[in-house]
């Protein structure tokens, strides 16, 4: 499902720039009717739509857009809407991959059940996947992960085990092991912090995507690292881009500033297990530290000025870009920065539970 976005005249954007506020309202009417200057796609000609043959079809293809109120002139900022897949997070492209490949070698087969350990989105995904293909998933997550995550997943029939909720996601990773060296031959144990399906399936979707849209124009590239598999797959199909004038795509990885943070899905590299994937040398130029607070007063200004409700790993992907427009504002150069939004803000709500009778 590819959407082209529509054409945007940059000179219009440089005099856009938002003032910087928390305040819906204030930023609201600071900006005025400014946002009318992003144009707008002509609303009579109907947008097309795609047959798919399953939900499996309706993942990767995610559209990006440019945030137009938050780059600073000269730069662009875009972000590529992985809220947009099924699943309704990044994580549905390496779900995808790994049971795709899996299945394509024998490592998975009807009679076992998928088992991993994840607090969240590739829950999610690997339910959905597994519910697409008739798969039975089993779950480890931490016992304290939102009840918003527990009920998607267990809504789609996945069976969930929780883990110690001191122990955060490497406890649950300890608890997997634990579970399938009891029954190795009932279970297909991915493990996405080691399988390189999980970065291949950013190096085939991700990157090519991004550059299709904004080809010769990308400088920077800019992600989150949580198993790290969109920063390295994306990553290296960056690696191997160069533009006409011999120049190529700069890869930023931003990671948590401190061992208890509040970017839901990322990961603070020193004072965790690190994963396998994880492998910087090959293609991350930089690393940028990022604190709670900066995350998460992107995520606000992006609900706020973009009218884009994203998750905090989401704010913390866009303050990176940000951060790096500014770097080349300042030196006098302008360039053109891609992100991700990995998943939407409401994800982080609780749902109502998914049975047939409510009581109020
Ligand atoms: C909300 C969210 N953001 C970011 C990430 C990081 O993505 P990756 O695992 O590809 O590094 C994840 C991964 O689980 C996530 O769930």
């Amino acid at each position: 499902m590819q959407c082209d976005p529509p054409p945007v005249d940059s000179s219009s954007f440089a005099s856009a720039a938002p003032t910087e506020t928390s305040q819906a309202t204030d930023a609201r009417s600071s900006r005025g009717l400014q946002s009318a200057r992003v144009q707008l796609a002509d609303q009579q000609v109907p947008r097309q739509a795609a047959a798919c043959a399953s939900v499996l079809d309706l993942i990767g293809g995610t559209p990006l857009v440019r945030l137009a109120h938050i780059e600073p002139p000269g730069v662009e900022i875009w972000a590529k809407c992985e809220f947009c897949n099924p699943g309704g997070s990044v994580k549905d492209r390496p779900a995808l991959q790994i049971i795709r490949d899996a299945l394509a070698d024998g490592r998975l087969t009807q009679d076992k059940t998928l088992i991993d350990a994840t607090s969240g989105n590739t829950g999610v995904a690997y339910s959905l996947v597994g519910a697409a293909l008739g798969i039975a998933v089993k779950l480890v997550m931490p016992a304290n992960v939102s009840a918003a995550r527990k009920q998607i997943t267990s809504a789609y029939g996945t069976q969930l085990v929780f883990s110690s909720e001191l122990e955060g996601s490497d406890g649950a990773i300890r608890l997997v092991r634990e579970i399938v060296a009891a029954d190795p031959s009932r279970y297909f144990y991915p493990d996405q912090y080691s399988n390189e399906s999980n970065p291949r399936a950013h190096y085939l979707g991700t990157g090519p995507e991004i550059l299709s849209v904004l080809g010769d124009r990308i400088t920077h590239f800019v992600a989150g690292i949580g198993t790290s598999g969109t920063v390295m797959g994306t990553g290296r199909r960056m690696r191997e881009h160069r533009r006409p004038d011999g120049g190529g795509v700069t890869v930023v990885a931003v990671e948590p500033d401190d061992a208890f943070h509040g970017l839901e899905g990322l990961k603070h590299m020193e004072s965790s297990m690190v994963p396998a994937i994880w492998r910087p040398n090959e293609c991350v130029d930089r690393i940028l530290p990022m604190s709670t607070d900066e995350g998460w007063e992107m995520t606000e200004r992006l609900k706020e000025v973009e009218g884009l409700f994203v998750g905090h790993s989401a704010g913390a992907n866009v303050a990176g870009a940000l951060r790096i427009a500014r770097e080349l504002t300042a030196s006098g150069q302008t360039g053109c920065v891609a992100t991700v939004l990995c998943d939407r803000g409401d994800r982080y709500f609780v749902p109502l539970k998914w049975e047939r009778r409510y009581e109020w």
